[in-house]
């Protein structure tokens, strides 16, 4: 088996124009402010700046532990984590502001993921939206809550892309491919940071996981990594790029390893690529006690070690694991680490928070009053409500059994996820309400029905693993289903069985959901499975025997309203998947930009052996990337393209006409696909290369105009330098990967 290539030094060779972001110009007067005051700070207290600790809550609200505001006091931690309320962070930065020696102020992080207060859809639903404006509008509406509260960093965007829907972090990006991710990473960004840093409104984001986190093996959280560098630059590394070009302040390493080093050792990822190849100018954390899971991974022989390897390998902060704090002046004194190495980390943090204006005012985001008028705003609430129904994606809709008709007069809403408030914001939503607030199905359902129409709920069967077998709570829910003119079965995941540490080797509905699902199919009434999950599942059999299914993924907050707008058909769904759906988890990794292979299932008759192919499954997925049903529909004209050659630095277009063929108004997410013929290394089938989304009234028209350069069309060649070849290729445009709505049309690029 080939083996996958050394990183290479050529990646550092030539540093990329990365135009500099509006908050890291040059500023004399910071630079003076902080050569002044480390010139004034010890060993310990520089090495206390790189130090961030966690908050703790409990019932009553957040709390610190006494040891840690004892290390406040002393100087010896820069920034915390999980505090927030306005009361909160500003008796913490008292202690650091005015019981310290120097009065540095301190930092506050918090995983501010899919809303902070107000939850948005889950971050994987919210890619499905394809809607940067609503992804921007949520990361906007997150830093406007959260900085309200004291918070200056959110640990997001999360940009790992991930093509195993086992991994329970699927749920936490943007899905499986590289040019939505980058697109997505860069939306976020600009929705946290906006224009300006010193905005109290704005919050620092972070991309995270540095790098390939979503490449684990089997799917199993923190596995080892194990992918050549060719993937590594061509499909992980690239939405963190787009982070820097859109001006990200800050990075977390990840907890796994490339090549057989952890990332937060990694000076490959931490300094070759990330400061001298993208001139990053913000700061590195590290995941949560990373540094010191070094020691099990086996690469440092103890603490010490793990913090001189993070240190020199780049990272600037360590995240809640010490060893920083513990370890590293001794490491100095010893000569093995340069105090020039510790400056330019602690410099790294100083800006930030001169940037944000700290040293100006501490307490300048922490505002009580503001926060009174902010937490859930009514407009936040009614953005969350369209970014939720912007996310969901219609499945199936045979016979048009959605929108619900208005014969309908007795709904059952059946299922452990119809009336689950916990389960309706998903996994991380840390600091939103998950008893309380959120607005489930039946809510939703209830508080949109007309007058005369009942909405009755029964929970019928459990999502829990041990459920399997079990037909407890079929009989009230059949016997609901059977009074009913239409079932509601609301089904899926429990919220926590996806996030982090959250990966399963069965992509099944969990429990005895299925059953269930399967005996209110033969009671002839029709049924709509609305899916409550974090990652794709495998629901083949009701691919073919429930009529509808829409994807609700977590919805957040207003979920259930919006799930009701999307059954009533007061909004036309519009979301299109983000990531494949396997028949079977058999199938995984599956992604639609796979490669032909030399023995493609196509070369052979149907059964064919000795073609790729599976004994026993299709080699399709279940639901394709990029697909997703309207109400009403869309023909697309065939592709004309500009001119059918391009040189190297021409440009070609590709147009389609898309006309809304149905009686509804709707939005379709135009899409643009390329294939590379031949490449001096092998090319995916299909890549996505550009895609739009449009809104148009029945019978309206309108051409969609995409532009290629030579440079969208760069991968990591041969000879492992990154740009585009001469030679064919083929494009279409259509309304999801595969569907070649329009007969693929060919083009050259020359030399
Ligand atoms: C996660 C990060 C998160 C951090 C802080 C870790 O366990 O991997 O994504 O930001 O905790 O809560």
């Amino acid at each position: 088996m080939a083996q996958a290539p050394a990183p290479s030094t050529d990646v550092t060779a030539v540093a990329e124009e990365h135009a500099t972001p509006a908050w890291a110009r040059p500023d004399a007067k910071m630079d003076a402010l902080i050569d002044d005051l480390m010139a004034r700070m010890t060993l310990d207290e520089k090495i206390g700046q790189l130090t961030l600790l966690t908050s703790d809550w409990e019932s009553t609200g957040p709390t610190m532990r006494d040891t840690y505001k004892q290390d406040i006091k002393s100087g010896r931690v820069g920034a915390i984590f999980n505090a927030y309320t306005a009361k909160y962070t500003t008796e913490l930065q008292r202690v650091a502001v005015e019981e310290t020696r120097l009065g540095i102020p301190l930092l506050f992080g918090y995983d501010v993921i899919h809303g902070h207060r107000t939850i948005f859809p889950i971050s994987l639903g919210e890619a499905a939206s394809w809607d940067m404006q609503a992804i921007e509008k949520s990361a906007r509406v997150s830093a406007q809550e959260a900085s309200a509260e004291g918070i200056h960093w959110t640990f997001s965007p999360m940009v790992d892309i991930a093509r195993d829907a086992r991994w329970g972090r699927i749920s936490e990006g943007a899905g499986e491919d590289v040019y939505l991710g980058r697109k997505i990473a860069a939306a976020r960004v600009h929705g946290y940071q906006g224009d300006d840093l010193r905005a109290t409104d704005t919050v620092l984001a972070t991309a995270k996981h540095f790098a390939a986190y979503g490449a684990a093996q089997a799917g199993r959280d923190y596995h080892t990594v194990d992918i050549s560098e060719r993937t590594l630059r061509d499909v992980y590394l690239p939405p963190f790029e787009a982070a820097v070009d859109a001006g990200v302040a800050s990075f977390m390493t990840s907890f796994n390893e490339y090549d057989g080093v952890p990332a937060s050792g990694s000076k490959y990822l931490l300094t070759d690529v990330l400061r001298d190849k993208w001139g990053f100018d913000g700061f590195v954390v590290t995941d949560y006690t990373s540094i010191n899971e070094m020691v099990p991974h086996g690469y440092s022989k103890n603490l010490a070690q793990a913090g001189e390897q993070a240190i020199n390998a780049g990272v600037d902060m360590d995240m809640q694991g010490a060893v920083y704090m513990e370890n590293l002046a001794n490491s100095v004194a010893e000569g093995r680490v340069d105090t020039a190495t510790i400056d330019r980390a602690v410099r790294r943090i100083l800006e930030a928070k001169y940037r944000l204006g700290l040293f100006e005012d501490p307490y300048r985001y922490a505002d009580a009053e503001r926060e009174k008028a902010t937490l859930y705003k009514p407009e936040f609430l009614e953005a969350a409500r369209d970014v939720a129904r912007r996310s969901m994606v219609l499945l199936r809709n045979e016979g048009d059994v959605l929108p619900l008709a208005a014969a309908a007069k007795k709904i059952a809403v059946i299922g452990p996820l119809g009336d689950s408030k916990p389960d309706m914001i998903g996994s991380w939503a840390a600091g939103g309400d998950r008893q309380t607030r959120p607005v489930t199905i039946l809510e939703g359902l209830r508080a949109r029905a007309q007058s005369g129409t009942t909405v009755s709920y029964a929970k019928g069967a459990s999502y829990d693993f041990s459920a399997a077998g079990s037909t407890d709570g079929f009989a009230e829910a059949l016997a609901l289903a059977g009074k009913s003119d239409i079932i509601i079965a609301a089904m899926g995941e429990k919220w926590d069985m996806t996030g982090e540490a959250a990966s399963r080797t069965s992509l099944d509905l969990p429990g005895n959901q299925e059953a269930l699902l399967e005996r209110l199919v033969a009671t002839g009434k029709p049924v709509v499975l609305v899916l409550l999950s974090g990652r794709p599942n495998s629901v083949e059999w009701a691919s073919k025997n429930v009529p509808a299914i829409l994807h609700a993924w977590y919805p957040g907050t207003q979920g259930g309203h919006a799930v009701a707008d999307i059954l009533f058909g007061d909004y036309n769904p519009s979301g299109k998947l983000p990531v494949t759906f396997p028949r079977t988890v058999g199938q995984v990794p599956i992604h639609y930009d796979m490669k032909n292979t030399g023995r493609p299932i196509e070369l052979g008759a149907p059964g064919a052996k000795y073609v790729s192919r599976y004994l026993n499954t299709p080699n399709d997925p279940l639901y394709r990337f990029g697909y997703g049903l309207s109400y009403t529909d869309f023909a697309y004209s065939p592709v004309t393209l500009g001119s059918t050659s391009m040189g190297p630095r021409g440009s070609i277009t590709a147009s389609a006409t898309v006309t809304n063929t149905g009686k509804r108004a709707g939005e379709e997410v135009v899409q643009l696909y390329v294939q590379d013929l031949v490449g001096s290394v092998t090319r995916p089938v299909q890549q996505l290369k550009g895609f739009e989304k449009i809104l148009l009234q029945p019978g309206e028209s309108r051409t969609v105009t995409f532009e290629l350069h030579p440079d969208d069309l760069a991968f990591t060649r041969a000879d492992m330098t990154h740009g585009w070849e001469p030679g064919e290729f083929r494009l279409w445009i259509a309304p999801s990967s595969g569907a070649q709505a329009s007969t693929p049309v060919s083009f050259t690029l020359t030399e």
